[in-house]
């Protein structure tokens, strides 16, 4: 048998849709994929740039990390039924303490993989064949295409985590949590709209800063959310932190300016998350004020990346209960199909979300 699948060869340019074998493995439980996304790894990938994509075997890698699946087969007592929709985990554990116990989003050596990026072949495919272990079940099937954004989702509520971590260094912020606190988010691509909302729901204030103005998709979601918006190119939006004080920064952006007005703005007990990683080639100049500054507010940076099964677990509850409430499935505004490829090439214009129809 064989099966549709777009693959790349890891440092260079471009993507095919191929026929590759489709191989039955009995014993682990066979998906259908339904809706697969894009994002900005996928589209550095097929640019032939990102420098950690290695392929599973052989020369080409099949692209694509996150996905939803519909099961088609199941061994008896895995615990997975046939029509039951499913969202796999991207990262898969190495040998390490932190892999052995599930944590492998705190690999401690680099030797994990990640589906669709390193060193396993991913999703964007007509079928897969996977671990119970690493199938996160989603309740209701009329939910299966805003759970497409699970992948993404559960970035953030790892960030919310480890904020609710760090901010036991200071006690009154161990009583009541998220609650109330201002939560500045710069950047309004999907993660930075899902980490809008995720906050949100936890109780936050959001505030969320762009250097252009918000695209007619992006405002639906943002006035859905009832966060702030500020367009840096034109308005003074620091003169909102006298009112709303930055205690919480998520930089879902990654460029230095960013970090910069973070260290400088942020209140005392401060939290910058950095999670954004579009900087490349840009550079900052720190000063040792900023130092004194991040010492005298007791500042944390917390860099975050990737996500455990817990995360995916917490991000299925929240879009299938959030959806409809915030409108998250505007974060959704383009489905292509398979053999559309150039969809891969960059980012259209008004898009937040592309998700590819299998
Ligand atoms: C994924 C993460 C992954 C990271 C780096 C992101 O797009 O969401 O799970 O760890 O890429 O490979
Ligand atoms: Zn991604």
């Amino acid at each position: 048998m064989i099966m549709k699948a777009i693959i790349v060869t890891p440092g260079k340019a471009g993507a095919t849709l191929a026929d590759i074998p489709d191989t039955p493995d009995t014993g682990i439980v066979k998906v259908r994929t339904l809706h697969t996304g894009i994002c900005g790894t996928d589209r550095e990938i097929y640019a032939g740039k990102l420098g950690i994509t290695r392929v599973e075997k052989g020369q080409t890698l099949v692209l694509g990390h996150e996905a939803i699946g519909v099961v088609e087969s199941a061994p008896s007592k895995s615990g997975f039924e046939l029509g039951q929709i499913v969202v796999p985990m991207v990262r898969r554990p190495g040998g390490c303490v932190n892999c052995l116990k599930g944590r492998q989003d705190y690999c401690t050596d680099g030797n994990f993989t990640e589906a669709g990026i390193r060193g396993k072949d991913g999703f964007m495919r007509e079928h897969f064949y996977e671990r119970p272990e690493f199938l996160i079940k989603v309740g209701d099937p009329s939910n299966a295409s805003i759970c497409t954004l699970t992948e993404p989702t559960k970035n953030i509520m790892k960030i919310l985590e480890a904020i609710n971590l760090v901010a036991k260094r200071s006690l009154s912020d161990l009583s009541n949590g998220m609650a109330g606190k201002n939560v500045w988010i710069f950047g309004t691509g999907a993660e930075g709209l899902l980490a809008a909302a995720v906050f949100k729901d936890a109780g936050a204030n959001i505030m969320i800063v762009n250097r252009r103005p918000a695209s007619n998709a992006e405002r639906t979601i943002i006035s859905g959310i009832g966060a702030g918006f500020f367009n840096s190119s034109t308005d003074d939006w620091t003169a909102a932190l006298k009112s709303t004080p930055m205690e919480i920064a998520l930089d879902m952006v990654g460029v230095p300016e960013i970090f910069e007005v973070a260290i400088k703005e942020l209140s005392r007990n401060g939290i910058i998350v950095l999670f954004g990683t579009g900087g490349q080639g840009k550079s900052m100049q720190l000063d040792g004020s900023a130092i004194i500054h991040m010492v005298d507010k007791n500042a944390t940076v917390v860099g975050c990346e990737d996500g455990a099964r817990k995360h995916y677990e917490e991000a299925v509850e929240f879009l299938e209960r959030c959806n409809a409430k915030y409108g998250l499935s505007n974060i959704i505004t383009g489905h292509y199909t398979s053999s559309n490829l150039s969809v891969l090439e960059k980012k259209g214009g008004g898009e937040i979300k592309s998700v590819i129809d299998w």
